[in-house]
This record gives C-alpha cells, sequence and structure tokens, in this order.
C-alpha cells in the first residue's frame, strides 16, 4: 500500500518499502533517482553501496501501528493461551485417565491385530512349572522371513525336565530356538497372544540370558568376563521359578577352561536352582551329562548331509546331535576346497584317535590315577618319558612319516615342553590345572 503510494508520489518505479531490526521499516531509492525525491520530506537512515534508505514521518506512523498491532496479537495469544489453560486444568486428571485407557487400549489392540494376523495362540499359565509349546515360532526371525520358510518347533519342559542342553553345528538354529522360547515366555506374561499352536506355560519371576556376545570374537578376554558377570548374575538371583538362557557359554576360553566351567553352571543350577534352563554348547562332550543328571535331557537341531553338503534342517529333536558339521559350514561359506579337504582329513584322523577331551568321571577317574601313579613312584624320569612317547604320536597325526621329521627344530620344541614338565610340581596341581598345561604343551608341539 505504503510502497505503492510513494512509487506514485515520486514516480520512482524501483521505490521499495523494506524493514530491518536497526531502523524498522524505510524506504529505499537506488542512487540514479535520488533527485526524484522531494526535499525536506525524507530522512536519510541508511547509504547503501548504489542506493540509500530514508525514513518518513508517515513510515514511522504506520511502523508503530504496525509494531503495536504485533505486541497485542502476541499478548492476546498468550491471553487465549493462558485462558485454554485454566480451563482445561480442572479436567487434568479426567484427560490423564482418558490417555492411559487409550495407550492401554492401543497397545491391546496392537496384540490382537498381530496374534490375528500371524496366527498367534492364546497361552495357558500353568502352576504346575510346565512348557509346552507347539509349534513354536520366534516373532521376528519369522517375520524377517517368508513364512513358509519357518520351522516351527516344540518344547516340552517340566518337572522331571527342568534343563535342555542343545547341541547342534553352528548355524543350525540353536539360539533362535532358545530366544523364541523366552520371547514367548515373555509375549504371554505381557498379556499377549503367542507365535505357536499351543502354549502353556509357568509364570516366570524373571528371565536370565547369557546370549550373543559369544559371537563377538574381537574382545576376546572382555567379552569372557562379561560372560562370567552375566552368568553369576543369573546363578545368583535365579529362583526354581525363572528361566535361564545360557548359549554356548565358556566359548570366549580355552577348550578346557570352558567346558569345566560350562559344565560346573549346569550341576549347579541342576542341582541347587532347578530353574527352567536352555542351555546350548557347541561342547560335544557334555551330553554325557544326560547321564549324571535326573532333570537334565539332551535335544539337538538337526541337519542332514546330502552329497556330502550339509542341510540345516532347523528341528529340534530329542537326543544329542551325532556330529559338528563344522568343516560342512565352512564349505557352505565356500572356503577354497583344497582346505576343506585337508580339514576333512585331519577331522578322519582326529575322529580315530582317543583324544583327552572328555571331562566327564571317565578322565577324572583316570587323573585320578594318574596322580596315584605319580605318589607312588615319585619318578620325573618315568613322566619324561611318557611325555615323549605322547610328543611323537601327537607329531604323527599330522606326518604321515614321524622318523623321518624328528629334525632338529622338532627336538627343540620337544626339550622345550620336557623342561616345563621337568618344572611341574605335579601334587600341587588339581586335575584342571593340569588337564590346561597338558592343553598348552600338546599345543606347542603341535605347532
Ligand atoms: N526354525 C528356523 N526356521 C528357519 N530358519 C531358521 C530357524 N532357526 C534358525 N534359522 C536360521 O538359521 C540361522 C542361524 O540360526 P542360529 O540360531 O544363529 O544358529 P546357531 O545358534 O545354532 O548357530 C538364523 O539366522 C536363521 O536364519
Ligand atoms: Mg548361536
Amino acid at each position: 500500500m505504503l510502497e505503492r503510494d510513494e512509487r506514485e508520489k515520486t514516480g520512482i518505479r524501483s521505490l521499495k518499502v523494506g524493514y530491518n531490526r536497526v531502523f524498522g521499516y524505510y524506504i529505499e531509492v537506488t542512487k540514479a533517482n535520488l533527485h526524484l525525491l522531494q526535499e525536506g520530506q525524507y530522512e536519510r537512515k541508511q547509504t547503501l553501496s548504489n542506493a540509500e534508505r530514508f525514513i518518513t514521518p508517515e513510515l514511522k506512523e504506520k511502523e508503530d501501528l504496525i509494531l503495536a498491532a504485533e505486541e497485542k496479537s502476541v499478548e492476546l495469544e498468550y491471553q487465549l493461551f493462558t485462558g485454554i489453560r485454566e480451563t482445561i486444568k480442572e479436567y487434568i486428571p479426567r484427560l490423564q485417565k482418558l490417555a492411559r485407557a487409550l495407550s492401554e487400549l492401543d497397545v491391546l489392540l496392537g496384540f490382537a491385530e498381530l496374534s490375528e494376523q500371524r496366527q498367534y495362540v492364546k497361552p495357558v499359565f500353568s502352576a504346575e512349572r510346565k512348557i509346552v509349546l507347539k509349534d513354536g515360532r520366534h516373532p521376528v526371525v519369522e517375520k524377517v522371513m517368508d513364512a513358509q520358510e519357518y520351522v516351527p518347533n516344540d518344547c516340552y519342559m517340566d518337572n522331571e525336565r527342568e534343563v535342555l542342553l542343545i547341541t547342534g553345528p553352528n548355524m543350525s538354529g540353536k539360539s533362535t530356538y532358545m530366544r523364541q522360547v523366552a520371547l514367548t515366555a515373555i509375549m504371554a506374561q505381557i498379556g499377549c497372544f503367542v507365535p505357536a499352536t499351543e502354549a502353556v506355560m509357568p509364570i516366570f519371576d524373571q528371565v536370565f540370558t547369557r546370549i550373543g556376545a559369544a559371537d563377538d570374537l574381537v574382545s576376546g578376554q572382555s567379552t569372557f568376563m562379561v560372560e562370567m558377570l552375566e552368568a553369576k548374575n543369573a546363578i545368583t538371583n535365579a529362583t526354581k521359578d525363572s528361566l535361564i538362557l545360557f548359549d554356548e557359554i565358556g566359548r570366549g576360553t580355552s577348550t578346557y577352561d570352558g567346558m569345566a566351567l560350562a559344565q560346573a553352571m549346569i550341576e549347579y543350577i541342576h542341582d541347587k536352582i532347578s530353574a527352567k534352563t536352555l542351555f546350548s554348547t557347541h561342547y560335544h562332550e557334555m551330553t554325557s551329562l544326560e547321564s549324571e543328571l535326573q532333570k537334565l535331557k539332551n535335544v539337538h537341531v538337526s541337519a542332514v548331509e546330502q552329497n556330502g553338503k550339509v542341510v540345516f534342517l532347523h528341528k529340534i529333536r530329542e537326543g544329542a546331535a551325532d556330529k559338528s558339521y563344522g568343516i560342512h559350514v565352512a564349505q557352505l561359506a565356500e572356503l577354497p576346497a583344497d582346505l576343506i579337504e585337508r580339514a576333512a582329513e585331519i577331522l578322519h584322523i582326529l575322529e580315530q584317535t582317543d583324544t583327552p577331551v572328555s571331562l566327564g568321571s571317565e578322565s577324572q577317574k583316570s587323573l585320578d590315577s594318574v596322580r596315584e601313579t605319580l605318589q607312588h613312584e615319585q619318578d620325573k624320569q618315568a613322566i619324561l618319558q611318557a611325555a615323549e612317547t605322547a610328543a611323537a604320536s601327537q607329531l604323527s597325526f599330522f606326518d604321515e612319516e614321524p622318523e623321518k621329521k624328528k629334525s632338529s627344530s622338532a627336538s627343540k620344541k620337544e626339550k622345550q615342553v620336557l623342561d616345563q614338565l621337568n618344572g611341574l610340581e605335579i601334587l600341587d596341581m588339581t586335575p584342571l590345572q593340569a588337564m590346561n598345561i597338558l592343553y598348552e604343551l600338546q599345543k606347542k608341539l603341535r605347532k
């Protein structure tokens, strides 16, 4: 408006009305048109490179009006706001109640919709500490995977089946199975239907998990510490009404340590806590625990070999897994054929040799007898002799003609091992320490 009037009055078509924070509203005229402005009416405020900015009394008046209006509108807005706020204040308790009800409804609707879409079933809570899951699924893995592809699995546990020891090759679905049971329990307890065709569950007081970082091989030692801390948390706080998931515990440390710890934990849980426990392990030797621990049962995730390749069925079956299939997984990962062939060869040799890996009562007995012999004879020479023979036979795993290879480098290694053996205070050692040292020495010889 004002701009148009000023343009008409002065005849300057490029005349502009603008605003800045310092001068407020101004009229801007290019230098070329300055002579067209009437003397005395325009007060110069600012000079730019090719224009001048002016104010006029009329402009000031308008400015006051505009600014005052702005202030008034802000004030009015605030008044209205406080008015509404005051009115609403009385309704706050009712509104909050409504919000709570709505959010609850929202959650329940979410449950209902999901349960309907994915054919979940209503769980039944049992006071008998029983788990019966028919065709259970992992709600997330099932979702990201084609529904047809997901292999549903049962789970049965009761007072006679407190601990399930899960074996099976890598990638077969052990972790998925354990998580699916725990997720089902949690879903049931938050009031949702669950991914199964039938579900009976106890009400768990707590769920403990030791899962995941076992697969994180980057930070070996600290991972192991975390693992032990989490295990401790579970073992010290769990009750018979808890659910414990231990996924490949002990993987972060050396074989014997790991296996010994895993076994001790299972025994402790079995004997002292009796919490429902799913325990997966790659220590195949542990499956012999079934004969010693009454409420422990072996289950395994099955895989079949087809044309020398492994096919995962992802199906949980009773009993222990028979083979590790690790090499076949390597094959799936397309490691070089030569390497796979060599691994199969070594495996074959190892399978035919009785390696001292079992920590069951069997090897405990033999350790004890070794101790006894040592106590009787106190003859280090005999140990050295034995070690020498053992060393020679170890070497023969990897060499068709051990005699030829008894070269200087091998005997230097042997000498180191023998020296170390010689220095051991065997009577001061626990069986576990002895096994660890045996393991280390053997590793040295095999290098
Ligand atoms: N029941 C199942 N049906 C279909 N695929 C599965 C099933 N369980 C596991 N898988 C697939 O196998 C992969 C490996 O499973 P995972 O539980 O990590 O094996 P593990 O713990 O035995 O190494 C998963 O990422 C998933 O894609
Ligand atoms: Mg796993």
